[in-house]
């Protein structure tokens, strides 16, 4: 089964959101599974300290080695990657998401404080994971966001929508516009072709819908379309 372990001061975080929707049926149903480590049990101290002041001094407080270390040690017996979630982690990508998801599962590691101290995390071979380029309270709500991305990918867990056709085929490209009915909404009808039964048609203008979408909104995903595709013609 696949298996994400998450290492937090704040374990009341979790399951959250993955509790419900179609992550929390396929983990009632045993597809998956959570287990969450309260980093503080690992404290020795009658205070149960997690953190303590930033060698060199400076703002914060910094979460010390030792403690982590105990709470690693104790979760990531076995050879799943261990991650931490930082905003100044490499990017997160969808093709790390496919590799992630096709693994016994994952040990996420939540930074809090200003930071963990540095030790810890090349002592015990963290990789550090960024979900984006701003900068949230701690990894919690990252650790869940990258949990969701794998677990919709796990056989069963998602219908059709998820399952490889559909996003094969468009891979790199932003999704297509969606209708249902009313035909007439708000004085805005649904576009002629998707009503005209034709779907060789349909395909290609929501192709181009996709492709128009990319090229408008992210550059960055069009430019690398592009560059993938070159020297590659279109076979449909
Ligand atoms: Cl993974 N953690 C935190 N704390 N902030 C982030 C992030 C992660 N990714 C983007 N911002």
């Amino acid at each position: 089964m696949w298996r994400a372990s998450v290492l937090t001061i704040f374990p009341d975080f979790f399951p959250g959101p993955l509790g419900a929707s179609l992550a929390g049926k396929a983990l009632a149903a045993g597809a998956w599974s959570l287990d969450v480590v309260d980093i503080r049990t690992f404290a020795t101290d009658k205070h149960r300290t997690v953190d303590d002041t930033p060698a060199g001094g400076g703002p914060g407080m910094v979460m010390k080695a030792d403690v982590l270390a105990r709470a690693i040690d104790a979760t990531a017996t076995d050879k799943r990657p261990r991650l931490m979630l930082t905003p100044r982690g490499m990017p997160l990508t969808q093709a790390r998401v496919e590799r992630l998801a096709a693994g016994s599962g994952v040990v996420l590691v939540c930074g809090r404080f200003e930071g963990i101290d540095e030790r810890v995390i090349a002592g015990r071979r963290l990789e550090e994971v960024s979900i984006g380029d701003y900068v949230l309270s701690g990894g919690e709500i990252a650790a869940m966001v990258l949990i969701d991305a794998c677990v919709r990918l796990r056989p069963g867990v998602m219908g059709a929508a998820a399952s490889g056709v559909e996003e094969s085929f468009t891979a790199g490209l932003l999704e297509y516009p969606h209708y249902t009915r009313p035909q007439l909404w708000e004085g805005r009808p649904i576009p002629e072709v998707l009503l005209s039964g034709d779907h060789g048609k349909i395909a290609a203008w929501r192709r181009s819908e996709a492709e128009r979408l990319t090229r408008e909104r992210r550059p960055d995903l069009w430019a690398a379309f592009l560059a993938r595709s070159r020297g590659r013609p279109r076979t449909e």
